[in-house]
């Protein structure tokens, strides 16, 4: 029986079928999970919202916490601007090459800070006390066009000729960024 090459084909075959039914469900699952407007991944109109990051102690980790309407450069973005601004902010991040310096759930580069939650690093005051910036909004895209001009840290961000579309872009994607559920990370950013 154990020779019967028949046997071991459809044993092969049934646990590939069971295997490859296994791959497309936990596929579908992650693709439900980290789609905008899925589980852990907010609308990208959530740029008109305040965003926060908190304790949470029944979960024992950090986890962002969504308020009231917060706009962004004034502007109350439809679903449809939203989207087409955080596709441009994506754009740039990816031709502009940022993780070549930077992380995004710690995945990049370990020369410059983590933009997981940059959009609430409590050093903005800083920075929109630098640029004289009215809001935070402001004070990053001033920074983005200018870090060279605007140090804070011991290495300097170099001038990667940003204009003024691409800088908007990218901070409506950075806020998008972290509002984010990432089961925690980074740990006790912002204390
Ligand atoms: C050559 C390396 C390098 C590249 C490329 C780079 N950065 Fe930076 N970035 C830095 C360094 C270094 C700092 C820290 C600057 C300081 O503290 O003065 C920084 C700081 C920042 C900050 C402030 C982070 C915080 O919370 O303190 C943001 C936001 C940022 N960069 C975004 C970007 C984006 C977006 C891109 C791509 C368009 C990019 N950077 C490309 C090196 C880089």
């Amino acid at each position: 029986m154990i020779e019967d090459p028949r046997f071991w084909r459809s044993g092969a075959i049934s646990a590939s079928t069971v295997m490859i039914a296994v791959l497309v469900i936990l596929s579908s699952d992650t693709l439900r999970t980290i789609r905008a407007g899925g589980r852990n991944v907010p609308e990208y109109t959530v740029i008109n919202q305040r965003i926060g990051y908190a304790m949470d102690a029944a979960a024992n980790r950090y986890r962002p916490v969504l308020g009231g309407e917060e706009l962004l450069f004034g502007r109350r973005y439809s679903a449809q601007e939203a989207a087409k601004l955080i596709e441009r902010g994506k754009l740039v991040i990816q031709t502009r090459a940022c993780l070549d310096c930077h992380t995004m759930f710690g995945i990049g580069a370990y020369y410059a800070p983590d933009l997981t939650k940059s959009w609430l690093d409590p050093i903005w005051p800083s920075w929109q006390a630098m640029t004289q910036a009215s809001s935070r909004e402001e004070a990053m895209v001033r920074f983005l066009q200018n870090p060279d001009r605007y140090p804070i840290g011991v290495r300097i961000m170099p001038n990667l000729r940003i204009d003024r579309a691409d800088a908007e872009a990218l901070v409506a994607y950075l806020k998008w960024l972290s509002s984010i559920e990432t089961n925690g990370f980074p740990a006790r950013f912002g204390d």
